[in-house]
């Protein structure tokens, strides 16, 4: 089993993500919902967990991330947290809840901070938030942006296709990230969006650029952990690597289970007191 030995065993923070940018170590950041992948995800050695909205699509159900709770992304937070020792862990404000006005979005982040103990916020959006960026980060709430395509807006996309693909788009995506980074962000996420734009954001930006579908010239990578584990199975954009087939695995272990319990094999004598 390769690359899970982390040399540095030291909690990761903001300053350590701008240093490995600097030093050209890339970054692996995995989303987690919960303690037990908090755990293991840790664990494995990715450098940051991000506690993300799409916990309403792969936890809930729902077909967007629009309709889950500041209090519903309290509870997977701070759950995650109680297993996490040395990843950075990032939680998504969900929809509704920092797009109203500074003092709202900052009177939120404060709550998530506070109650959840995760280490930084992820706000989707550019020159439109930027009020709020700056009202946060200025009480001390650290922020990685997120721009390209940005879930939390399908309803005004009306669909998940590759963002920023014509120019007037890629030139507002690329203003927008100098404005996150100019405003104080440590990191900035780039999801589906071409891969020579992200590299031109990424070397042009000293704070970490990291991809989803936005190809290899960034500063790290990020994929939703039950995509990755095969957990789901009809969800195959061009982007998505398949690290296991966990829903086969997951699915064999449990009709086994039913099969023994059905048989009488299950418990034997060695498994009761
Ligand atoms: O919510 C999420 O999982 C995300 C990632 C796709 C970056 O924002």
């Amino acid at each position: 089993m390769a690359g899970y030995l982390v040399e540095d065993t030291r909690k990761v923070t903001t300053r350590r993500l701008i240093e490995m940018k600097q030093q050209g170590k890339k970054i692996a950041m995995l989303t987690a919902y919960d303690y037990t992948m908090g755990q293991i995800v840790d664990g494995a050695g990715v450098d940051v967990i991000l506690v993300g909205d799409s916990a309403s699509n792969v936890m809930a159900g729902n077909t967007t991330t629009l309709p889950i709770t500041l209090d519903q992304m309290i509870y997977h937070a701070t759950s995650v947290v109680h297993g996490v020792k040395r990843a950075l862990v990032v939680c998504d404000m969900p929809f509704g809840s920092y797009q109203v006005n500074s003092a709202e979005g900052v009177t939120n982040a404060i709550r998530i901070m506070k109650e959840s103990g995760c280490d930084a916020l992820k706000l989707e959006g550019g020159v439109e938030i930027i009020e709020t960026v700056k009202t946060i980060l200025a009480a001390g709430i650290p922020i990685m942006g997120h721009l390209g395509l940005m879930p939390q807006s399908i309803n005004k996309y009306g669909t998940y296709a590759v963002r920023a693909k014509e120019e007037d788009e890629a030139e507002k995506l690329l203003s927008d990230a100098r404005a996150l980074e100019e405003a104080g962000c440590f990191a900035i996420v780039l999801e589906k969006i071409p891969a020579t734009l992200a590299a031109k954001v990424a070397s042009e930006l000293k704070i970490p650029v990291i991809g989803i579908g936005a190809g290899g010239d960034v500063d790290g990578q990020v994929l939703v952990v039950n995509d990755m584990l095969g957990m789901n199975k009809g969800f195959s954009p061009k982007f998505l690597r398949r690290y296991a087939d966990l829903n086969a695995v997951m699915t064999d272990a449990i009709g086994q289970y039913v099969s023994d319990v059905k048989s009488r094999d299950f418990p034997n004598i060695e498994e009761q007191y």
